[in-house]
């Protein structure tokens, strides 16, 4: 019997975005609280960051939290703030060894000192990486980003720096919190919920969209490879004929 053969991306894939819901319905389904969703959910990052390395992709973005996620229960969300502050000062090693820079997205001084210290020791460890970029969405929502990227440029026109002929597309995503970062080629959204939930509005405006039913603490590198199966099915004709 012949080997199976191992999957090959060959579609150009520069940036894969991730929405990891599931979390709570996945601690609720073992008959746990469901921070130990989001507990066991920050473990599935290094292998997921490890198969975009073997795949070549160099942009991961992964929705850690929201600017609506604010409306869960304090203690969900002081959960969850450990777990990312605990992640930042864990894995900012292995960031280096791999050359992976932290881009954080969203507003951190809305967060409490100790997160947003955490946030801001791992960007500055990290900012001179070059191999890849790991953006963390963290009190992200797309409308607030477009809203902070039209308030710099507002700024910029007032103060003489630019005109408004000279604001064209490329000039404005270069305000938003992603700035020097590609547009999301793959958006992969876990636990069978359809829907954007205000993740980077502007950035996914030709993206492909990926649902699978797979809870996030569940997936995995094969749950993964799924994803791009799909998305090298896709054709990409950007409202033009070819079937990229
Ligand atoms: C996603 O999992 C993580 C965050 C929103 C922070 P959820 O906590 O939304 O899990 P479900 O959707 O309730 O199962
Ligand atoms: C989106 O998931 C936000 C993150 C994964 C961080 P939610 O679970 O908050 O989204 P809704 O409430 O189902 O739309
Ligand atoms: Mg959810």
């Amino acid at each position: 019997m012949g080997k199976k053969k191992e999957f090959a991306l060959e579609k150009k894939l520069d940036h894969v975005a991730f929405i990891m819901d599931g979390n709570g319905r996945w601690a609720n389904l073992r008959g746990l609280p469901r921070y130990l969703g989001h507990r066991e959910a920050i473990n599935r990052l290094r292998d997921i960051i490890d198969a975009c390395r073997e795949f070549n992709i160099k942009v991961m973005s992964f929705y850690a939290f929201s600017t609506e996620n604010w409306n869960r229960p304090q203690d969900e969300i002081d959960h969850l703030m450990d777990y990312l502050e605990e992640y930042f000062v864990k894995e900012i090693d292995y960031y280096d060894s791999i050359g992976a820079r932290l881009q954080i997205s969203g507003d951190i001084n809305r967060l409490r000192p100790s997160t947003r210290k955490a946030c801001i020791d791992a960007y500055e460890r990290t900012k001179n990486n070059q191999n890849f970029v790991v953006n963390v969405c963290l009190n992200y929502g797309g409308r607030d980003d477009i809203v902070h990227a039209c308030k710099l440029i507002c700024q910029e026109v007032k103060e003489g720096k630019t005109d408004i002929e000279n604001i064209d597309e490329p000039y404005f995503a270069e305000h938003l919190y992603t700035h020097g970062l590609p547009d999301v080629d793959l958006m992969i959204r876990t636990s069978g919920e359809v829907r954007l939930s205000n993740y980077l509005l502007w950035q996914n405006a030709y993206a492909e969209f990926v649902f699978t039913d797979v809870k996030w603490p569940d997936f995995n590198r094969k749950a993964f490879i799924d994803c791009l199966i799909e998305f090298q099915k896709r054709k990409r004709r950007y409202g033009g004929l070819k079937n990229g």
